[in-house]
């Protein structure tokens, strides 16, 4: 996707060279950052430089390309394997992409290992980019019929919650790639982008892009979803998942679920738009069992923004004494999602619907 006149991939390499975009820098500043090890790739993911499951697990599957290259023992693959699976808990494409890298290149050579995982990642990244685009094509479908019974010209106005773009994946995004295609395919299409505290993914990252591609959008604050529901301004909720369960449980995050229990409340259609890698088999009730990553409570706590003199600066919002908790996600119920759609098609959150588009891998759990 485009920002300014220069195509993007969100992770890219260029030489020896890993490549990405510093998020948290967005949208104010567009800050390019190699990482050259292990290390940097860790952290890039731990600090949210790069976040969003998929492009997660696109990094991932580079950072362990690079402590090959620089050990390709057994031990180094183990360490890498370790160190970035603790870089953050809930993703599941994150334990994907290392499992599939580890599998692939644990029973070669030594040396033929660093060229194998490095091939790998590109291909994880190059399949990204495919299945997202696949995910566009199919939940275009959604976008057309809702569109077919609008008068000419009148948007098919969709909800999305936090950042499920071409920045959380490699390219097109999950919840997004249907909104870019119906756009550039002449469908009216704006979106209602929640802001999505506390770090803000909706305001700083999907905005951004939105805007870039030049599609209709409106930002909202997190809790403006069910009014808008109410008076029928929303047609359609499309967010993306970082993990959803064999039976169609969607953990993504935090609101989601408020949004889906919102659209319920007022008939509104709610998908969750994912690659099968997103899938994780061996789990099936999504509130038990699903790790909800807790992190550091200065993120609602205080607010980062540009002032109006174009400086970045964090400020606080609540007094220095108030305890804070900070969940990062929340599991939507299979019950309360309309449908999932997928690089396969479109399917009933359930385990019989992703059976039924994914026997292969439903059958391993
Ligand atoms: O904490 P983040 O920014 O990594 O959370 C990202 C999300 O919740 C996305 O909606 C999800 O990963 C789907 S990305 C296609």
């Amino acid at each position: 996707m485009k920002i300014g006149e220069r195509d993007f991939r969100s992770i890219w390499t260029e030489g020896d060279d890993v490549r990405v975009i510093d998020q948290t820098k967005l949208p104010h500043a567009l800050e390019i950052v190699s990482l050259p090890g292990l290390d940097e790739a860790a952290r890039a993911i731990a600090d949210m430089w790069v976040r969003g499951a998929p492009l997660i697990g696109a990094t991932a599957a580079y950072g362990m390309a690079l402590a090959l290259r620089r050990d390709a023992s057994d031990a180094s693959l183990a360490n890498a394997y370790e160190t970035l699976h603790a870089t953050r808990p809930t993703a599941i494409n994150l334990r994907w992409a290392l499992d599939r890298v580890r599998h692939a290149v644990g029973k070669l050579p030594r040396q033929a290992r660093a060229e194998a995982a490095w091939r790998l990642a590109a291909e994880i990244c190059d399949e990204d980019v495919a299945t997202n685009r696949q995910i566009g094509e199919n939940g275009l479908a959604l976008i057309e019929t809702i569109a077919r019974a609008k008068k000419p010209g009148e948007p098919v106005n969709v909800l999305t919650h936090c950042n499920a773009g071409w920045l959380a994946t490699v390219d097109w995004g999950t919840a997004t790639a249907p909104i870019y295609l119906a756009h550039d395919r002449g469908i009216a299409v704006h979106v209602y982008v929640d802001e999505t505290r506390p770090r803000n993914q909706g305001a700083g990252l999907t905005a951004f892009e939105l805007g870039n591609h030049g599609v209709p959008h409106t930002l909202v604050v997190d809790n403006a979803g069910g009014h808008l529901m109410q008076h029928g301004l929303v047609d359609l909720c499309i967010v993306g998942t970082d993990r959803t369960t064999a039976e169609g449980d969607v953990c993504n995050k935090i609101g989601t679920y408020l949004k889906a229990l919102a659209a319920a409340d007022n008939g509104v259609p709610f998908y969750a738009a994912l690659p099968a890698s997103t899938v994780d088999w061996t789990v099936r009730d999504g509130v038990a069992e699903i790790p909800i990553e807790q992190r550091g409570g200065e993120e609602v706590s205080h607010v980062l923004g540009m002032n109006d003199h174009g400086v970045v600066e964090r400020v606080r919002i609540s007094p220095e004494t108030t305890p804070v908790a900070n969940y990062a996600f929340d599991v939507t119920p299979a019950r309360l999602v309309t449908g999932l759609i997928t690089e396969r098609g479109v399917c009933d959150a359930s385990a019989i619907g992703l059976a039924g588009l994914f026997p292969e891998l439903a059958r391993r759990r």
